[in-house]
Parts: C-alpha cells; structure tokens; sequence
C-alpha cells in the first residue's frame, strides 16, 4: 500500500558521493521543513545508472520532487525525463514534469514569447542550414548577439557573438567561467555549432542586451507565486575591457523585498498567466519551483519593459531563498490532495 504524504526529494549524484538532502547545504532546510510540517521526506540520489532500480520505489511515493541539470556529467536528462513520465503516468506528483519542461523550460521559450512584454529579439533556427543562412544578417542588424544551445545551465552552450577583428572574422565568448575570447573564421566559426543541431534540436539567438551591467534579478516561483527573488550584480559576459570578470554573489530576498515589487505584479498579475494560456499548463502543472532571470533595462522607468527575460530555468533551481520553502511545503501539500 502507498505510504501517504511521502515526498521524493531528487538530487544527482554519483556512487562513489555520498549525497543526501538532509545534510546537502542546498536541500537541508527544505528537507526540514518539510519532515517538521508532516511531510515523509525520502532523500533520492539519481543518475542514469539508477534508472531502473529507482522505477518502482519512485512509484511509491505521493509527490516527487527533482534538482537534475539538463547536463550532468556530460549526460543529458533522456533517460530521467523518460522514467519521469512513467512514474507520473503512475499517479505520482512529479515536478518539475518534462511535458513542463519542454514547454517553458528551453531556451525556445525565448522564440516563443518575444511578443510578450519581457521579449527581446530573438532568432530560432531549426536546422545548421538555417543558422548558416540567417544568422550573419542579424549580426549586421544589432551588432552583438547571444548564441544559446537548447537545453544548458551554467552558461554552457551561450556564446557572446561579435564582428571580429578581421573583416571576416567573428569574436566569440563562452559564458563558462574562464573562457577567453576567441577570433575565427566565418566557416570554422559555423562548424563550432553544427553538433548542437544533433537530435533535432534548435539554436536560439537573442540580441545582446547591454543592460547586462545594471545586473540581474532572480524571481523564483513557486507554481504561479512569486516565492522570492535572487540579485547578483556581476554576471557572466559581463563586459570589461581587460579579462573576464568572474560573477558576483547572489543574495536572497523574500517575496515582500519592496526592490521588487513591481516585478511581482507583473508575474503574478500579467506573465504568469499570460504563459499558462500559451503553452496550456494549469497550475499543477507549473513547477512547484522555477525561476525567471531578468535584465533590469531602465531603473528609472516604471513600465512593463522595464525588464527583459534571459531565460527561465525549471530543472535544477538550486540554491533557491529561505522564503521559498513555506510556499514548496503548501503547494506540495496542495498537490497532495489533488491526488
Ligand atoms: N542576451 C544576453 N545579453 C547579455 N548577456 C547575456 C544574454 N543572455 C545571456 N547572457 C549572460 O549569459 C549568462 C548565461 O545565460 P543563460 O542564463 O541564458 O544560460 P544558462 O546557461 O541556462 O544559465 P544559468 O546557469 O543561470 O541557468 C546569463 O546569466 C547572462 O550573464
Ligand atoms: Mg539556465
């Protein structure tokens, strides 16, 4: 028999680490919370090897919740996004649940809603043939853009593109931490891309947004809540006219920060539902934690273009603000009933 109101917390993990979320720094508060409000916490460690023996105690628990990058040690989430729709289609809770993530969670989200008051330019191209074909004239139309791979975190397959220093070269930065400038030639330049076309996937390029300097807001969600918000001032590409910078820290506000009032109405009055309509998502089905990144355009200007999305994250939203937590314990306990 199911034991009731059993949450699944999902970390990655290899073997030989011992992980786990009631002593992981990241996880311990919510893990405690969670157990201190009624809540049976089971701590999961994943990856592809446990797949299989993971299958039918994962079928077991009410809700399971999941911290697993979209690459972890070079694998992508195949094989765990596969095992996450059948123990869903077993009448569990899962989150964020991969029909979710391929709706808002890739960077496509950005071609997607560019319409929207958050958008920006933003090219998708679906095939190496279509990015050789259009990409340089938006290069002539705004001079700088951002090259952004599917599916990535940590700066992983973004890439900073500009007019090189040679009449046919292009200069590109990697938003890895360490990466250096490189000036290439326009076809090697073009072969750097072709493998992030493999499996059908898109490469996305939005334009470059030079209020990257400004810094940028974290709006963590909690299902259609704003549960808090993260603002780190220093952040990768940030422009300098010597070596990279390496980013800042992020500090953590709550949910009331009056810095970010204005941002709250707009996601919870506006965006939030405006996104829910687009891609048909009810509230159960957002992620019971996700987060928005947002450039600040104009500090000055009250408006709803006052900020630009960067991307939304909805796979590893780790670490997240202490305020977060009452609202992942209420929204799993909704999610419990709804069973
Ligand atoms: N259009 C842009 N203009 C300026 N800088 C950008 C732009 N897009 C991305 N960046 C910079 O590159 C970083 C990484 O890009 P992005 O957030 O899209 O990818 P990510 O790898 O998924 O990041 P994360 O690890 O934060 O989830 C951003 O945090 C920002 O510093
Ligand atoms: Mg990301």
């Amino acid at each position: 028999m199911k034991s009731s109101r059993t949450v699944g917390l999902m970390i990655y993990g290899l073997d030989e680490q011992a992980r786990d979320v009631f002593i992981d720094e990241k996880y311990k508060g919510l893990a405690e919370y969670l157990s201190n409000h009624g809540i049976r916490v089971e701590s999961i460690v994943y990856n592809n090897q446990k797949a299989a023996q993971l299958r039918e105690p994962l079928k077991q628990l009410d809700t399971l919740l999941v911290w697993v990058n979209p690459v972890e040690n070079g694998e992508d989430r195949s094989v765990l996004d596969a095992l996450l729709v059948e123990v869903s289609k077993a009448g569990v809770a899962v989150s964020t649940h991969p029909h979710a993530i391929q709706k808002i969670g890739t960077k496509r989200v950005l071609h997607e809603t560019k319409a929207m008051d958050w958008g920006s330019d933003v090219e998708l191209y679906s095939s190496f043939e279509d990015f050789v074909g259009r990409f340089m004239g938006s290069l002539d139309r705004s001079g700088i853009r951002v090259l952004k791979r599917f599916r990535g975190d940590s700066g992983n397959g973004i890439y900073k593109v500009s007019r090189g220093p040679g009449s046919d070269t292009v200069s590109v930065l990697h938003a890895v931490r360490g990466s250096v400038e490189e000036h290439l030639t326009a076809p090697v330049f073009y072969e750097k891309f072709r493998g992030f076309f493999t499996n059908d996937q898109p490469l996305i390029n939005q334009e470059w947004n030079a209020n990257i300097t400004n810094g940028m807001i974290r709006c963590y969600m909690c299902s259609d809540k704003v549960a808090g918000f993260g603002y780190q001032e220093i952040i990768a590409l940030y422009p300098s006219a010597e070596k990279p910078i390496p980013p800042s820290r992020r500090y953590y506000y709550s949910e009331n920060c009056g810095l970010f009032t204005d941002l709250r109405h707009l996601m919870e009055g506006r965006w939030v539902n405006q996104i829910m309509q687009q891609y048909q998502l009810s509230a159960d089905m957002l992620p019971v934690l996700w987060d928005a990144d947002f450039f600040i355009n104009d500090p000055y200007v009250q408006s709803s273009h006052k900020y630009t999305l960067c991307e939304i994250n909805v796979s590893c939203v780790s670490p997240f603000p202490e305020s977060a937590i009452a609202y992942i314990d209420q929204e799993v306990k909704r999610r419990i009933k709804n069973l």
